[in-house]
């Protein structure tokens, strides 16, 4: 049976996630970027994905301050081991996180990533535009969760993105 589970993060994961994320990125860039994240408490929510005893994906959640204020969300990085991409397993972590992001009361939530995979979960890079932040253009998109999320401010991404 090729069930695939997703659970939360244990402290005790965070070296196979590093693993996992400099497989599917080719570099330790991400990894990096998660073990910091960690180390600096900055993680909001951490979900991997396991099929049988292996981790094979992982999504992460922090927080982004709007003027200063805990008002927002950042997805990523995320990874999916590259032999079972194409699968679903990505999409089933995206999901799963933004209902928990959602369930908790957070209101919108950024990404930086590939603009032909986000768009489907409800993420925009119209709705990011009017919020200034390190990066813009097709890739950086915005999906607002709940209603009364801001509509613009100025962003302020953890330590762990430099
Ligand atoms: C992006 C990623 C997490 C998707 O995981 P996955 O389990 O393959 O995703 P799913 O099977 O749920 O969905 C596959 C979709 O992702 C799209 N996709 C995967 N990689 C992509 C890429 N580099 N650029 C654009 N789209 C991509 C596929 O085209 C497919 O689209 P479809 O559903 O419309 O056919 C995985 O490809 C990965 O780990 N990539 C390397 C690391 C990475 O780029 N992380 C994301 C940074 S934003």
């Amino acid at each position: 049976m090729n069930k695939t589970w997703i659970r939360r993060l244990k402290p005790e994961d965070v070296d196979t996630v590093a693993a996992l994320n400099t497989l599917a990125f080719g570099g330790a860039e991400e990894a990096a970027i998660v073990r910091r994240l960690h180390a600096d408490h900055d993680s909001l929510l951490s979900l991997v994905a396991h099929r049988h005893d292996e981790m094979v994906g992982h999504i992460e959640f922090f927080r982004i301050l709007i003027g200063g204020k805990p008002s927002a969300v950042g997805l990523g990085p995320m990874s999916v081991l590259p032999e079972l991409h194409g699968r679903g397993i990505g999409s089933s972590l995206v999901r799963m996180g933004l209902l928990v992001m959602a369930g908790r009361g957070e209101s919108i939530v950024f990404v930086l990533g590939h603009p032909e995979f986000y768009p489907k979960f409800g993420f925009s890079a119209e709705l990011a535009k009017p919020f200034k932040a390190p990066w813009s253009g097709p890739a950086f998109m915005a999906n607002a969760i709940n209603p009364g999320a801001p509509v613009e401010g100025e962003l302020t991404y953890p330590a762990a993105f430099g």
